[in-house]
């Protein structure tokens, strides 16, 4: 909701925003950097004085002089005593190099800078993490670090992470593999970019879900593979009859994303039965892992891969924070010198001290403690989450919940679904729009709406507005 916007040039509004997180002080400061670095503001002009400033957006003028402040830090002003503050005339960066056009990648994504927004999906909820055995994770972490000798760690990730990760994957996936066969990678989209330039699978095709994962497509499609659509049905994904056309086939076994349905043990064996007579592969992404909301987690596909056909990818962005960018890659035990010297060369494990922090953190038995907790807490808010969806929303849409950590919302074949997410987003709703799911046309339309961050105070007006922006 734009609360102030504030001309301050004829081209240059400031707009400040009371609905987000990001503080005021930020927000103008961030406006300002824009407009200077795009060259909207120019060079060698006069800001407003932080005092009419705040009058005009009816904020305090420390607020103002903030912002000021930090551009001042960056020097991309000048402060002239009572002749104001002035926008640089040597900029640490020219406007003209500012626009190399659009560098963020479009969209899955939201804001980088703020939220969570309410129903965003794929985040942990950031209200019940337990920062005290967090915090001394890392302040182990970073005392380990600090005096340990400066020498490069092991590309593969530090091998007591690579053993932590095994046990657990042991434990809760039912996964038997040697920490040797363990990688610890960028998060899955790290991993999937491994798996994807060790196997030279550049050339050749893929089938994907469909619905599936769009940021798995998209990555399949850049690494110059095509991508062969195959509907899901509430088994999970079943390959077509005649199986020639790829060797390689990327799934979520675990939650279908975004549906929620576990792979039937039929379609499982089927498909380990299609990789072994074609001399195919498996990307198994169990990206929610075993937070699986009703009974217990089926095991994972990896776990019943007799023929090392499986490369399974796990990921703590939903479980610890996306933040992280750490996740794990499991390969087949033929396969562990060539990804060894793979990520030696091209995707060593990240900073050291966050991947000791989290096997501090595991190993003092918080991630198992952490993830039964999450369980509990996302099945209790997506009940109250559905609750509040069936009292405010019109009969036409209809409301799916089966597994996931979402709630799916369909909505009649005339409803233009990423015109209303983009809606809603803009008033702090993290809804995602269903039909960037799907490959083929005429997709369903539809809303992804996340579980994670339901609060019971806010939910029945959170899903009010939903129905209003839905209704309009
Ligand atoms: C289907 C699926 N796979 C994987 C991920 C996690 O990706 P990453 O580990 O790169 O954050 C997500 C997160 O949204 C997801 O929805």
């Amino acid at each position: 909701m734009l609360n102030d916007v504030v001309p301050m040039t004829d081209k240059f509004l400031l707009a400040v925003n009371r609905d987000t997180q990001l503080s005021v002080t930020q927000q103008i400061f961030r406006g300002m950097r824009d407009a200077i670095l795009k060259g909207t503001l120019k060079q060698g002009s006069r800001l407003s004085s932080w005092q009419d400033l705040a009058a005009q957006l009816g904020v305090s003028r420390g607020t103002v002089k903030r912002a000021y402040d930090l551009l001042r830090d960056e020097n991309l002003v000048e402060t002239k005593g009572r002749a104001g503050t002035w926008v640089s005339t040597a900029l640490p960066v020219s406007p003209a190099l500012q626009h190399p056009g659009p560098t963020e990648p479009a969209g899955l994504f939201y804001d980088f800078d703020v939220g969570p927004q309410y129903f965003q999906l794929g985040v942990p909820a950031y209200d019940e993490f337990p920062t005290k055995p967090w915090h001394t994770a890392w302040r182990r972490a970073i005392a380990a670090e600090a005096t340990r000798p400066q020498i490069y760690p092991d590309p593969r990730g530090i091998s007591s992470l690579r053993l932590e990760v095994a046990g657990y994957l042991a434990t809760a996936r039912g996964i038997r593999c040697h920490p040797d066969q363990v990688f610890i990678t960028s998060g899955f989209a790290g991993a999937l970019g491994i798996v994807l330039n060790a196997m030279e699978f550049r050339g050749q095709a893929a089938y994907v879900e469909e619905p599936g994962f769009p940021r798995t497509r998209q990555a399949l499609e850049q690494s110059g593979i095509t991508t062969i659509p195959v509907p899901v049905d509430r088994d999970g994904i079943g390959l077509p009859r005649s199986t020639g056309a790829a060797r390689l086939a990327v799934v979520t076994p675990g939650q279908q994303a975004p549906l929620g349905m576990t792979l039937s043990s039929d379609r499982r064996s089927g498909l380990l039965r299609w990789a072994a007579d074609a001399d195919g592969w498996i990307i198994e992404d169990d990206y929610a892992g075993e937070l699986q909301l009703s009974g217990h987690a089926a095991p994972s596909l990896a776990s019943e891969d007799s023929d090392g056909r499986v490369f399974y990818i796990g990921s703590f962005s939903k479980t610890l924070s996306p933040g992280l960018r750490l996740g794990f890659l499991v390969v087949p035990p033929s396969l562990t010198a060539r990804f060894g010297r793979f990520v030696g060369h091209l995707a060593p494990a990240g900073p050291v001290v966050a991947q000791r922090a989290v096997q501090n953190f595991m190993s003092g038995g918080h991630f198992l403690r952490h993830l039964r907790r999450m369980k509990t807490l996302y099945a209790e808010r997506k009940s109250i989450l559905v609750e509040a969806l069936r009292q405010e929303l019109h009969p036409a849409v209809r409301c799916e919940f089966e597994g996931a950590l979402s709630v799916r919302l369909f909505l009649p074949s005339i409803a233009n679904d990423v015109a209303i997410a983009t809606s809603a987003q803009r008033e702090g709703l993290g809804v995602l729009p269903i039909s960037a799911w799907y490959q083929g046309r005429n997709p369903p339309q539809g809303l992804l709406l996340g579980v994670a961050n339901v609060r019971a105070r806010t939910v029945s007006a959170k899903c009010e507005m939903l129905a209003r922006i839905l209704a309009s």
